[in-house]
């Protein structure tokens, strides 16, 4: 199936443009980047404050589980946030270049108004990038729909943030599904579990991740 596809596509190589039909044809988003080496200090926690980390965080079988409450407190006393708990990938130097996040994520029917990944960090507002789940689909922020139907079942998200330029690429299962121009450089780090939305959000809220990769293109 997918051979035939390729092969009319491949037919039509000088009609289009080369970059999209090498996409269509399997080209994986981590095709040219570098795998940037991590250690568990790259995986700082964030939870509510007034919690211990194991009554919102598990990592067992190199399956992060991260999970919060509605009425949760925020992260820090003086924050006035909403309840998270996030794997912050901290001390990458990501200020500049091409930079792209990797992991296989988990989002159980029932969570939603959830973030599970972002970008946080931007020349304009807080963050580059929000990735949420409403009712089981992925949204840019509460607008632009990225993939639907993602309910109890591991799909693969790669975003990669290309700073020079100024674009982020969205990526569930290796197939392109979202492109946005970022908000200008800043103090940028990628992040998931799960963080409330202002508004909409299911009382209890959890994801997942496993193989989390940073990658760098040099
Ligand atoms: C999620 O749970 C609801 C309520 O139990 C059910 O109606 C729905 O079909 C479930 N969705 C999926 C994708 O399993
Ligand atoms: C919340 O959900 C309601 C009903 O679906 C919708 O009209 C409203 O725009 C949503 N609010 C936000 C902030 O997403």
């Amino acid at each position: 199936m997918r051979g035939s596809y390729c092969y009319t596509l491949l037919s039509l190589v000088f009609l289009g443009s080369l970059k999209d039909i090498i996409q269509l044809c399997g080209a994986d988003p981590i095709d040219g980047f570098t795998d940037v080496p991590l250690t568990e200090y790259n995986f700082e926690l964030q939870k509510p404050y007034d919690v211990p980390l194991e009554e919102r965080y598990s990592f067992v079988n190199g399956v992060r589980r991260l999970w919060v409450y509605a009425d949760d407190k925020p992260h820090d006393p003086n924050s006035q946030t909403q309840p998270r708990t996030e794997v912050r990938m901290r001390g990458l130097d990501y200020s500049s270049g091409i930079w792209q996040f990797e992991g296989y994520g988990f989002v159980p029917n029932g969570t939603s108004g959830a973030t599970v990944a972002q970008i946080h960090g931007a020349a304009k507002g807080a963050t580059t990038i929000i990735l949420r789940i409403y009712n089981g689909d992925m949204r840019y922020y509460s607008r632009d729909l990225v993939a639907t139907n993602l309910y109890d079942k591991w799909f693969r998200l790669n975003i990669i943030h290309d700073v020079d330029v100024g674009s982020v690429t969205v990526f569930i299962d290796g197939v392109q599904k979202f492109r946005v121009k970022d908000q200008g450089p800043g103090d940028l780090y990628f992040k998931c579990g799960v963080y409330a939305a202002p508004a909409n959000i299911s009382y209890y809220m959890e994801s997942r991740w496993k193989d989390i990769k940073i990658y760098k293109k040099y």
